[in-house]
């Protein structure tokens, strides 16, 4: 199975993935949690993505584009994946079209996670991720159990002011990709409100 999951910032797409890797047992690629890695070990990759991620914008295509074609053709990858947070432009999706083509592959599904904006900042600036397994949390709607709560981690660009730009890049750059993958007949809709056992239920049936 071969799957994307696109959706604004906060949507649930993490979240979400986290449940669908085991499902499907197949690598869940996360762009975002890529560029954090790069970040974290002060690659010239990770310090010219940091620039852009803390002011929530996108990084360059050029630099997107060439680190998934790289995982994708991992092993772990030959027999499906779940890309989250990839792609985020035309440009993008177009690349990994050509990718796929090239090796005679193409993608299952196009899952579009839809959450309305005005309960985005909440999610966003509510969220703590547990550095040692990488579960997300939210103070609120999925609070952490007290044993990790000292460890968690306030992402940097989940302050208010860099999830409005993140908003506006998800709507001029990335929305796109919805007639794009609609006119490929691989866009599925996901209504991302409500409990996270409820959202995973409806992608499922959606997967069929
Ligand atoms: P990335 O890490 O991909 O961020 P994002 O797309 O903005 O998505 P998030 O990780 O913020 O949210 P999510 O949808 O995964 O939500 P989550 O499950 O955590 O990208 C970060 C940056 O990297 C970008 O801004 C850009 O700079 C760069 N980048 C990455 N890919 C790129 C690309 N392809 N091209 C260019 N640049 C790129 O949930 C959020 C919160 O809500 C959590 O606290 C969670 O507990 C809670 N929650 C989840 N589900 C529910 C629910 N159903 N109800 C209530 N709360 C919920």
């Amino acid at each position: 199975m071969r799957m994307i999951f696109i959706g604004p910032p906060g949507a649930g797409k993490g979240t979400q993935a986290a449940r669908l890797v085991e499902r499907y047992a197949i690598p869940h690629i996360s762009t975002g949690d890529m560029f954090r890695a790069a970040v974290k070990a002060g690659t010239p990759m990770g310090k010219a993505a940091a620039e852009c991620m803390n002011k929530g914008e996108l990084v360059g295509d050029d630099i997107v584009i060439g680190m998934v074609r790289e995982r994708i053709a991992q092993d772990d990858a030959k027999d499906g994946f779940l890309l989250d947070g990839f792609p985020r432009t035309v440009p993008q999706a177009e690349a990994l079209k050509s990718a796929l083509v090239t090796d005679g592959l193409s993608l299952d599904a196009v899952l579009l996670l839809e959450v309305p904006d005005q309960l985005i900042v909440d999610r966003i600036t509510g969220r703590r991720s547990d550095p040692e397994t990488g579960a997300i949390y939210h103070l609120t709607f999925s609070p952490p159990p007290a044993e990790v709560a000292d460890r968690l981690v306030h992402r940097k660009d989940d302050t208010e002011e860099a999830c409005r730009s993140r908003l506006d890049a998800y709507h001029s750059q990335t929305a796109p990709l919805v007639p794009f993958y609609e006119a490929e007949g691989l866009l599925k809709r996901v209504d991302g409100v409500g409990k996270p056992d409820d959202v995973t239920g409806r992608i499922v049936t959606v997967l069929g």
